[in-house]
């Protein structure tokens, strides 16, 4: 047996043919300012809203919004993290907790999750259990740790739309008004992939909730290459072949500027090459990642969908198939829908019930709906799209134990 000087054992390896730093390419990865293109205007603006806290004083709060990997949550989280560190300079204690309201959707969640990242339990002698108190307790919690422990907390709210009432951000906003903090500060960063999100925030919160609104434009391809270009060492050298940034770039500008469809692609196509054990990244395995990252999101979207949504998606991936156009209503995808379920032997819903969860796939962009109102009091109809292709809608929907038989 042949062995190197390390002592390895050769089963395994240890070097990677592909990838230089693989981790650049992680979605959650924060890389320096040197690496961010196109957003220094956003970023003085979140910089403006957030420069009081390294005084110690309180930041406006700052709600963001714009279309999926338009670069919210790396801003966000990129500008907090400087806030952070300048502050510190001046030995004012700022901290930042990113919370995904996708996850941690219910008031008691995301005050819990703010609590325990804040909370230092030697400073505060008080712990914030999993379990077992009740959501007034753990704001009593928070406000105590967050008093002790910082000086200002920033809590970014990302995918806030999925919150399921407003009532955290009110008392998070209010924070200091209602004397719920006797020193401490806290400023708001709300994240939304929807546009007009404020419209569905109730009154009460609009009102009290003074902020400054960004909106975040889509990347042309030319940002797309130049944010690719900046994570090329992710690879070894030369294991990228010319076409691939460029191709990268202009699948992901395809749909909207998605940046994050971009680093999804890439990172896949290395990936792929890696397991074929080829010597370079090419464009048949940029191809192959689009497809991949095209499914992982979109199974990432439907898991925990019920079996009768999935049917319901079903019926409208076998339309999409079979017709030119790629808008149905909901009266012909229910007829499809109908033969589906009997054919499943599944209980068939009302029109109604399909109406509803039709719309809760467009809320999670499975679909994109349309609604058109027909006049007054006269209800509105509604017009649905799949928003992937429909080979991959219906590969990862025969992936549900239910719904295999249909293939
Ligand atoms: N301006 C940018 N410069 C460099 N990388 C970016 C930029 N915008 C987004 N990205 C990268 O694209 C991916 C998606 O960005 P993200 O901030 O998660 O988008 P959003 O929150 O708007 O969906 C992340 O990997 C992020 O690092
Ligand atoms: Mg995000």
């Amino acid at each position: 047996m042949v062995q190197d000087e390390t002592n390895r054992d050769p089963l395994f390896r240890y070097d990677d043919p592909v990838f230089e730093d693989e981790e650049l390419l992680e979605i959650s990865h924060v890389p320096g300012p040197d690496r961010i293109v196109g957003r220094d205007e956003h970023m003085s603006k979140v910089a403006n809203a957030l420069n009081p806290a390294i005084f110690g004083s309180e930041p406006s709060h700052v709600f963001i919004f714009g279309k999926t990997g338009t670069g919210k949550s790396l801003i966000s989280r990129s500008v907090s993290e400087r806030v952070v560190a300048e502050a510190d300079r001046d030995d004012v204690i700022v901290e930042y907790v990113f919370v995904d309201c996708g996850e941690q959707d219910t008031e008691t969640a995301i005050v819990k999750t703010i609590g325990q990242a804040v909370n230092d339990p030697d400073r505060t002698g008080v712990s914030i259990p999993d379990r077992g108190l009740g959501t007034a307790d753990y704001y009593k919690r928070l406000w105590t740790a967050v008093d002790a422990c910082t000086d200002v907390v920033i809590v970014i709210l990302d995918e806030i739309d999925m919150l399921q009432d407003d009532e955290v951000l009110r008392k998070l906003s209010r924070a200091g008004e209602n004397r719920s903090l006797s020193s401490s500060k806290v400023g708001i960063i709300g994240i939304s992939n929807k546009i007009d999100f404020p419209d569905e925030l109730s009154e009460r919160v609009k009102s009290s909730l003074s902020r400054d609104e960004l909106v975040f434009p889509p990347y042309d391809a030319t940002q797309l290459s130049e944010i690719l270009e900046k994570r090329q060492d992710a690879f070894r050298e030369g294991v990228l072949t010319d076409d691939v940034i460029p191709l990268t770039a202009a699948l992901a500008a395809q749909e909207h500027g998605d940046a994050r469809k971009a680093i999804d692609i890439l990172r896949n196509a290395g990936r792929i090459a890696k397991k074929e054990n080829a010597e370079q990244v090419t464009e048949d395995h940029v191809r192959a990642g689009k497809e991949k990252a095209e499914a992982d999101r979109f199974s990432e979207l439907i898991q925990g969908a019920p079996t009768q949504a999935k049917a319901i998606l079903y019926a409208l991936t076998t339309l999409t198939d079979k017709n030119d156009r790629q808008e149905f209503t909901t009266k012909v995808i229910y007829s499809v829908y109908e033969s589906v379920a009997d054919e499943l032997d599944m209980a068939v819903l009302s029109e109604r019930r399909v109406q509803e969860l039709l719309k809760e796939q467009d809320f999670l962009n499975v679909i994109q709906s349309e609604r058109k109102g027909r006049g007054r009091g006269k209800g509105q109809i509604g017009k649905h799209r799949l928003l992937e292709d429909s080979a991959i809608v219906r590969k990862v929907l025969l992936r549900d134990s239910r719904l295999k038989e249909l293939a």
